[in-house]
């Protein structure tokens, strides 16, 4: 079985339309072993001068370890995540500036760095207020996490979009989010992944 690891990373809780989209999606993947991780009820911290000091001779928060053990055991990370000023909130970019450590989701090897983690893919999420498409100039989330992604070895990634949300009647949006819902149970999205 599974074990998917859903990062989320909405900052509006329970108004967040983000979090409402992935939880539709996500309750369609079966025989699988979820386990949801709230990012903002972390609390974790950009890392500092004091806490790059202490990471270097080893010593690290045990949460924060904790987290990057379960990143690196996941056979799918989906990470659900509003676009904020053209790519993720800060708080989603903490959590993996945390998680991203030597010898766990990756390890350096001679001249470079290899992928520790397991995962077949990351899946992205996301809903954003403009028209963007991803790796367009316009767009600072997908390259992102994609080069972050084979950072830790992990050489699929997807995003699962809805746009223009802040552009379109609250009707329109449900139109979009049930003919994107149903554009992946047609194509068999779950059962691919
Ligand atoms: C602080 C903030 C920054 C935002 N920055 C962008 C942006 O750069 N590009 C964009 O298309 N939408 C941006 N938006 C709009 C959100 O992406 C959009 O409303 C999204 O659906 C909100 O998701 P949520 O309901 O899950 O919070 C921003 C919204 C907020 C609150």
């Amino acid at each position: 079985m599974d074990k998917i690891i859903v990062l989320n990373g909405c900052v509006r809780k329970e108004m967040s339309r983000t979090l409402s989209l992935a939880k539709e999606i996500i309750k369609n993947f079966k025989n699988a072993n979820i386990e949801w991780i709230d990012i903002q009820k972390l609390g974790f911290q950009p890392v500092d001068y004091e806490t790059y000091i202490l990471r270097s001779v080893g010593k690290c928060n045990p949460s924060v370890i904790k987290h990057a053990k379960k990143v690196q055991a996941a056979d799918i990370i989906i990470l659900v995540s509003p676009i904020w000023e053209m790519s993720v909130p800060a708080m989603v970019k903490t959590f993996f500036e945390n998680i991203s450590i030597p010898e766990i989701t990756f390890r350096p090897v001679k001249d470079t760095c290899k992928g520790n983690c397991k995962a077949r893919k990351m899946i992205f999420i996301t809903t954003r207020g403009m028209n963007v498409k991803p790796y367009s100039e316009l767009d600072g989330a997908a390259g992102e996490l994609k080069a972050l992604c084979s950072l830790w070895g992990i050489y699929e990634f997807e995003e699962v979009a809805l746009n223009n949300c802040d552009y379109i009647t609250p009707k329109e949006y449900e139109e979009a989010k049930e003919k994107l819902l149903k554009h992946l149970e047609k194509t068999n999205w779950y059962q691919k992944q």
